[in-house]
């Protein structure tokens, strides 16, 4: 009798390890924020869609694509960007969606304790804009142009210098599909899914409020381990 129940823990084991899935190659982190802590900026409404909804979508389905190129599961999202042309519109949809959404949820803090660009970056935006206004008017403009769903960019190009951009749907300045590449500092998304119930249809609201949310930290991080 001990022994047969001692079998049926071990097959009931077995069975158990044979039925738990294989871990996702791709995970939804959580905000690191609570979602309402935005606000009034971003509603809790928007962030819990967005996060949970959208970016959970984009990872689902990148993992989806982990079958057909299995090296998605070997190389840094970051590695995925840069050979980007390799693959196919899914896994460009969805790993940039991964990819774009993971650091626009660091690039932002509740308002007010974003800090303020190190003297470094600061000397840097003078140098590239002419002056931190100058700057965000060059980067709002761009969220404002972008046609349809992207993203607004300010990165660090090749040549160490700063430059605004924009890019369609999930694309970014990593890829090499993109015409204007460079390292992410700033990432804005102009996607409606990202504004639309507290803006509507006022994408520049928008981008003018998201000033008061942006994580210089974060920023300052990126930028001083793009220059080294
Ligand atoms: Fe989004």
């Amino acid at each position: 009798m001990i022994l047969k129940t001692a079998k049926s823990l071990l097959l009931a084991t077995l069975f158990t390890v044979g039925a738990v899935a294989v871990a996702d190659t791709f995970t939804l982190e959580p905000l690191p924020y609570p979602a309402d802590a935005l606000a009034p900026v971003i509603d809790k409404e928007t962030m819990q869609i967005h996060h949970g909804k959208h970016h959970q979508a984009y990872v689902n389905n990148l993992n989806g694509q982990v079958d057909t190129f299995p090296e998605l599961a070997q190389l840094p999202l970051e590695a995925i960007m840069s050979r980007m042309s390799r693959y196919n519109d899914a896994v460009r949809n969805n790993g940039g969606g991964h990819y774009n959404h993971q650091l626009f949820w660091q690039l932002m803090a509740p308002p007010g304790q974003g800090d303020a660009p190190s003297a470094e970056l600061q000397a840097a935006i003078k140098r590239d804009f002419g002056s931190l206004v100058a700057m965000q008017n060059a980067f709002n403009q761009a969220a404002a142009t972008r046609f349809g769903s992207g993203w607004a960019w300010l990165i660090l190009d090749a040549d160490n210098k700063l430059v605004v951009s924009s890019t369609a749907n999930q694309d970014n300045p990593l890829m090499d599909v993109v015409e204007i590449r460079g390292t992410p500092l700033l990432a804005l998304d102009v996607w409606e899914h990202a504004y639309y119930l507290q803006y509507q249809n006022k994408r520049g609201d928008y981008a003018s409020a998201w000033w008061q949310l942006v994580n210089w930290q974060k920023v300052n991080e990126l930028y001083r381990s793009a220059t080294n």
